[in-house]
C-alpha cells in the first residue's frame, strides 16, 4: 500500500476526519554553498523526496501534530511559551508564529507528518516540513501567499522561533522546484529561473554520509558571522558594499590582506564561488556538463580549504566519486559538518557509480550510506484528491541504490 494511503488511515485513526493533503520537497544543492546569505546567487533542484502533511481545520485555535517519524503526538496553542530547546515541533510551532504574524489568526489544525527526507542530511527536511504546514496551515484558514512570501515566513521562522540563521534557498527551492529543472536563485532580488537539466545525459546522485556533527547549527552561525565581519571592513572603504556579493576576489585579495586569516578565507571561498556559480550556469545553459562537473568539484575543495564546513566523510566520499567511471563532478551540499553529497554522473554510467559509491564508501569508514539517483521534481503544492489515493511517498525503488 504507497504511504501515503497509509497515513491517511492513521490520521482518520488518530484524530477521525478526511484530511487534506499537502507536500514540498528536499533539495540539492549543484552550486553555489553557503551563498545565499551573502545575496549572492546558487543552483539547487528540488528532490524526489517530500515532506508530506495531512491536515483538517480544527473548531478551536490548537495544533494537534503527529509525527510519524517520531512517533510523538503533541499539541500547543497560539499563546504557549516557546520551548527552550530545538525540537521537531519548533520548526511547525514556529511556521504558525511566523504565518501569523502576517494576517488574522490561525484555526486549529490536526496535523500528521510523513516525510522520507532524510533528518541531518543537509537535504533540507526542516524547509520541506516547513513549507509543507505553511501551505496546510494557510490551505485551512482559507488565506493565499504568493510563494516568495511564504518561503520568507518560513526562513523567519527558521531564523526566529528556531534560532538557526540559515539563507532563503531551502525554503525558496521547495517553493519553486521544477521537474527536470535546477533554480538559478538571486538571494537578492529573490529571481528565480528554472534551467532545464538534460537528465538523459546526466543524472544527479546523492549520497548521505550518514555522519552529523552537533556543532553543525552553532558553526554555521559562526560562517554567517565571519561573512558579516568581512562585509562590514569592505566597507570602511567602499561603502556601497552592503554584502559579499558586491565585490569580486582580483579586487578583495588586495583589500584583505591585513585582515585575520580566517575571516580573508571565508571571504575568498564566497567571492570565488560566486563566480563558479556564473560559471557554472554559462555550462549548463549549453549542456556542457564537464565544465559543470569541473566547478562542482572546485566548489568542494574551497567549502573544505577555505570555508572549512566540510568532514572527513564527506572529504571520503567526493575522493571515491573522483576515481568512478562515469564522474563529472562532486561536493558537499546544504550546510556541511556531515551530511550528504551530490554528485553530477554521466546517465549511463549512474546507476553503477551509485552502487559502488555506497559499497567503497562503507569498505572505507564501516558505515552504510543512502545513496540515491534523484529527479529534480516540482515544487510544493496540495495534492489533489484522486493523487492523493496514488501517490507514494517514496521515490520508485527503481530510482533508488539504498545501501
Ligand atoms: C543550509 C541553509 C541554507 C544554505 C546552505 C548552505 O542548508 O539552510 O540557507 O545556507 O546551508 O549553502
Amino acid at each position: 500500500m504507497p504511504a501515503l494511503e497509509h497515513a491517511r488511515e492513521e490520521f482518520r485513526r488518530r484524530f477521525g476526519g478526511e484530511p487534506r493533503a499537502f507536500r514540498a520537497p528536499g533539495r540539492v544543492n549543484l552550486i553555489g554553498g553557503h551563498v545565499d546569505y551573502n545575496e549572492g546567487w546558487v543552483l539547487p533542484i528540488a528532490i524526489d523526496r517530500s515532506c508530506y502533511v495531512l491536515a483538517q481545520r480544527r473548531n478551536d485555535r490548537k495544533l494537534r501534530i503527529h509525527s510519524a517519524h517520531f512517533d510523538q503526538t503533541l499539541d500547543f496553542g497560539p499563546d504557549d511559551p516557546r520551548l527552550s530547546t530545538v525540537h521537531w515541533s519548533s520548526y511547525v510551532r514556529g511556521v504558525a508564529w511566523s504565518l501569523a504574524r502576517d494576517g488574522p489568526a490561525l484555526p486549529g489544525a490536526d496535523l500528521l507528518i510523513e516525510s522520507d527526507v532524510p533528518f541531518g542530511a543537509g537535504l533540507s527536511s526542516s524547509a520541506a516540513l516547513e513549507v509543507a504546514v505553511g501551505l496546510a496551515l494557510l490551505a485551512l484558514a482559507d488565506r493565499t501567499m504568493d510563494p516568495v512570501a511564504l518561503a520568507l515566513a518560513c526562513q523567519r521562522a527558521e531564523n526566529e522561533y528556531v534560532g538557526m540563521r540559515c539563507g532563503i534557498m531551502d525554503q525558496l527551492a521547495a517553493c519553486f522546484g521544477r521537474q527536470g529543472c535546477a533554480l538559478l536563485i538571486d538571494c537578492r532580488t529573490l529571481a528565480v529561473e528554472p534551467l532545464p537539466i538534460d537528465e538523459t545525459r546526466v543524472r544527479i546522485v546523492v549520497a548521505d554520509t550518514r555522519m552529523k556533527h552537533a556543532l553543525a547549527a552553532s558553526e554555521y552561525n559562526q560562517r554567517r558571522s565571519e561573512c558579516e565581519e568581512a562585509a562590514a571592513r569592505i566597507r570602511q572603504t567602499h561603502p556601497a558594499v552592503r554584502t559579499l556579493r558586491d565585490i569580486a576576489w582580483p579586487e578583495l585579495e588586495s583589500l584583505s590582506r591585513s585582515w585575520p586569516e580566517s575571516i580573508r578565507r571565508r571571504a575568498r571561498h564566497i567571492t570565488t564561488e560566486i563566480a563558479r556559480v556564473h560559471a557554472a550556469v554559462r555550462a549548463l545553459r549549453q549542456s556542457d556538463f564537464e565544465t559543470l562537473g569541473r566547478l562542482m568539484s572546485e566548489s568542494h575543495d574551497s567549502l573544505d580549504a577555505d570555508y572549512q564546513v566540510t568532514s572527513p566523510e564527506l572529504n571520503i566520499m567526493v575522493a571515491i566519486a573522483r576515481e568512478l567511471p562515469g564522474f563529472l563532478g562532486a561536493r558537499m551540499t546544504g550546510g556541511g559538518f556531515g551530511g550528504s553529497t551530490v554528485s553530477l554522473a554521466r546517465a549511463e554510467h549512474a546507476e553503477t557509480f551509485a552502487s559502488e559509491l555506497a559499497r567503497r564508501y562503507e569498505a572505507a569508514t564501516g558505515r552504510r550510506p543512502d545513496v540515491y539517483i534523484c529527479r529534480a521534481s516540482d515544487g510544493a503544492a496540495e495534492l489533489p484528491q484522486t493523487l492523493f489515493h496514488e501517490q507514494p511517498a517514496a521515490a520508485p525503488r527503481s530510482e533508488r541504490s539504498s545501501q
